[in-house]
């Protein structure tokens, strides 16, 4: 089966362009799941069916179904018990009632739920393609790293619970009945079946044979920040974007009014776009002149970005840029198949990271930890130039460069 996740900043256009790909696909012959885990649920809306989407797939064309979950039900069905139990703890500390019953839902346990789907569908293999229409970009991120910061968190949870069993730490216990701070078996139950279901999520996500991302933003500077922030954090977790999909382009060749100004400013922020995010291959999405609704208009959609093209293909199958830990610092290395030393140039400053090879240029967006390091002496390692990050060096220079 192939993962297709569509992510970007809100209002952008994620859950039309991830609905328009799936009514393309599934014309294309492939068995088709689109499934929604942003809380702020517009599948339904998008193919114009309010009234029929739920937490199971339901068919909306041959070839394509679709479900929106229902985080609450999936978290009072399967963590219910875990709750109740954090609760009582909480509460048995002296966190008051509504407080230890709102902190008992440890962060991120609803969007955890929709992860287990994703394997869920997966290893069911009734689909040929499954389409996640993401959260926003930083709630996604947050998803991706929530197999391990959570795995932290209960590990923490068990241990505090032997810690306050045993007579001899008496402080606590002096305040607490026993009774109440060892969890009942169910609880483990559930913990530890969660946990099972999630094993060997970040394998598949993390398979650049199954799943890659597609980045939906619209030409506007604050969206292609976050975006970029969005490919190196992407990159870091494991996960592959193979196209860039830039959405609600104003014609350039027709009078668009008042709206004549806006054009020119996005074609300035479509040419950062392309350094940005070069080399991935970037599709362009006109602005149409109606909301992208139903079957036909979402067609039309997929249409323009990917014409008669497989919509399921890997367009791209490299990362523009990787980040990887050494020792106490950091390097970025990026394949620059036809530069050479003198034709580079490098400029750091603050999170970004600008590399010129003659008249192309590319921009990477460096992570918080990385950004306020130092570049140390570039080189390249046949076509891979890498780019040392140390907390004490140099200030950015390439070997042998003028
Ligand atoms: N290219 C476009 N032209 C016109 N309207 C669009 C376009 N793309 C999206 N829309 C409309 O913008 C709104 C928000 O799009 P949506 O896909 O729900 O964004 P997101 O999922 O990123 O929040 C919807 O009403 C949608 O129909
Ligand atoms: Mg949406």
């Amino acid at each position: 089966m192939r993962i297709l996740i569509f992510t970007g900043k809100g209002g952008v256009g994620k859950t039309s362009v991830a609905a328009a790909t799936a009514v393309k696909a599934a014309s294309q012959g492939y068995k088709t799941l689109i499934m929604s885990t942003d809380p702020a649920h517009s599948l339904a809306d998008s193919f114009d069916r309010e009234d029929f989407l739920g937490p199971e797939p339901k068919e909306i064309a041959p070839n394509l179904d679709a479900l929106e979950i229902d985080i609450y039900a999936d978290l009072r069905q399967n963590w219910e018990n875990v709750r109740v139990h954090f609760a009582s703890l909480l509460n048995s500390q002296g966190v008051n009632g509504v407080v230890a019953d709102e902190i008992a839902v440890l962060p991120g346990m609803d969007e955890l739920f929709s992860l287990v789907r994703i394997k869920r569908y997966y290893k069911s293999q009734a689909y040929d393609l499954l389409i996640v229409d993401c959260a926003p970009t930083g709630e996604t991120l947050r998803l991706l790293s929530l197999p391990e910061t959570l795995s932290w968190g209960i590990k923490l949870f068990r241990n505090a619970e032997k810690f306050l069993v045993k007579p001899v730490l008496r402080p606590l216990s002096k305040v607490t009945p026993l009774s109440k701070m060892v969890a009942p078996e169910d609880v483990y139950v559930s913990i530890d079946s969660m946990f099972g279901e999630l094993d060997g999520l970040s394998a598949i996500l993390g398979d650049t044979k199954v799943t890659s991302v597609r980045l939906v933003m619209n030409p506007e500077k604050m969206v292609i920040k976050e975006s970029q922030r969005a490919l190196t954090y992407l990159g870091m977790y494991g996960m592959m974007v193979d196209t860039v999909v830039v959405n609600r382009i104003l014609p350039v060749d027709k009078d668009t009014g008042y709206m004549n100004r806006w054009k020119s400013i996005q074609q300035k922020h479509l040419h950062e776009i392309a350094d940005s995010f070069n080399p991935l291959p970037i599709r362009h999405v006109p602005f149409y002149p109606q909301e992208v609704v139903g079957l036909e208009l979402l067609k039309q959609m997929a249409d323009d970005i990917y014409g008669v093209e497989d919509a399921t293909k890997f367009m791209f199958t490299e990362r523009p840029y990787e980040i990887r830990k050494v020792g106490a610092g950091y390097e970025v290395r990026m394949r620059l198949p036809f530069a050479n030393e003198d034709t580079l140039d490098l400029w750091h400053k603050g999170d970004e990271l600008i590399v010129q090879v003659g008249n192309q240029r590319r921009i990477v967006t460096l992570p918080t930890a990385v950004a306020g390091m130092e570049t140390g002496q570039a080189d390249f390692d046949g076509q891979w130039l890498i780019i040392p990050f140390t907390t004490s060096g140099k200030t950015a220079s390439v070997a042998g460069a003028h």
